[in-house]
């Protein structure tokens, strides 16, 4: 099966210049791709932190909720990196406030809402993004592979919802969390123990936080994407072989596009999604349906 082109619409990472453009161009032809015309999917006036947005799919999603209105906290380990995102926010016309992340840091995470709150004054939607990923067999995963994908993608998840819960989200009784999860929130992969384990833990995280939470008028919901190609996993996107085995196994036969998450995410974090909590949504193409296929009998 031939995997339809990654170059078809938009590419992945370094063409995210070129699919800007060509949003930008979707929003303003004949209402085409316009979210904002819609009042349930408009975020105007609201407020959005998306951490790790130093790159990938981080600002694929907080592209999205700039252009659906929102003005944004974008956060990273290194503040330089943010720079060139940053300048690309405002030129859409929204806000974008940098701040120095880490989520493995807990001091980091306080801080970090606090600015955010010193800033902007309130916190309406938090993508809770940062993450990273080690492939290796399970038999050579060492203890130090294991701390540091659960304490960034799961202690890091929890921590920094449970902070911005407390300062904004709690006090004004709104709030959106979206927590990115993967389709291994609901399969297993060789290769993939722990990040399974972590993205596992946030499928169940974000049951428990939307229970917690949702008698303060927080809704927590969990946006899975299947298989982008971003720095994260560039190295597997070089092996031919392995891609078309990829696509073969995803029903709408190609690897996830930067716009493929947009509707997901401003779903989500706008009022169209008011009475949905504690929810999975996976963007994948189908292949967390399994995507084995038996051989058909010849009559
Ligand atoms: N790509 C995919 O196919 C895919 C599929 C499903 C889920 N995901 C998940 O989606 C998220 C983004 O993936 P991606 O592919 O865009 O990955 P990526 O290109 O490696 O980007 C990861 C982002 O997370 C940040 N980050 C990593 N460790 C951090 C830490 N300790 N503290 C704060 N920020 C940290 C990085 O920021 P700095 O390095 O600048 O600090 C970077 O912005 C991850 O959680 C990933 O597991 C990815």
């Amino acid at each position: 099966m031939v995997c339809a082109s990654l170059q078809e619409g938009s590419r992945p990472d370094e063409s995210d210049s070129d699919a800007m453009k060509k949003n930008q161009k979707c929003n303003t032809q004949n209402g085409e791709r316009n979210i904002m015309s819609n009042p349930l999917f408009d975020l105007s006036g609201k407020v959005a932190i998306v951490t790790g947005a130093s790159r990938g799919l981080g600002q694929y999603l907080g592209r999205a909720l700039a252009k659906a209105g929102a003005n944004l906290v974008i956060t990273s380990r290194k503040m330089a990196d943010l720079s060139a995102f940053r300048k690309e926010i405002e030129q859409l016309g929204r806000k974008a406030l940098p701040l120095s992340l880490d989520v493995r840091d807990h001091d980091s995470i306080l801080k970090m809402a606090d600015d955010a709150m010193a800033h902007y004054g309130k916190i309406d939607i938090l993508v809770n993004n940062a993450g990273c990923n080690v492939r290796k067999p399970a038999v050579e995963v060492t203890w130090d592979d294991w701390n540091l994908i659960l304490d960034t993608n799961l202690r890091g998840t929890f921590f920094v919802a449970q902070a911005v819960a407390v300062r904004a989200m709690i006090p004004a009784k709104y709030g959106r969390i979206i927590n990115i999860g993967s389709v291994t929130c609901v399969a297993g992969y060789a290769g993939l123990g722990p990040y399974c384990a972590s993205r596992g833990g946030v499928k169940q995280l974000t049951m428990s936080l939307a229970d917690d939470w949702g008698v303060h008028g927080i809704t927590v919901n969990c946006l899975a994407p299947g298989w982008f190609k971003t720095a994260q996993n560039k190295v597997l996107y070089e092996n031919e072989e392995w891609v078309k085995y990829l696509c073969d196994r995803i029903p709408l036969k190609r690897p996830g596009k930067p716009n493929d998450l947009d509707g997901a995410v401003v779903f989500l974090a706008s009022d169209a999604s008011e009475y949905i909590t504690g929810q999975t949504l996976l963007v994948d193409g189908g292949i967390s349906t399994g995507a084995t296929r038996a051989t058909v009998a010849k009559k």
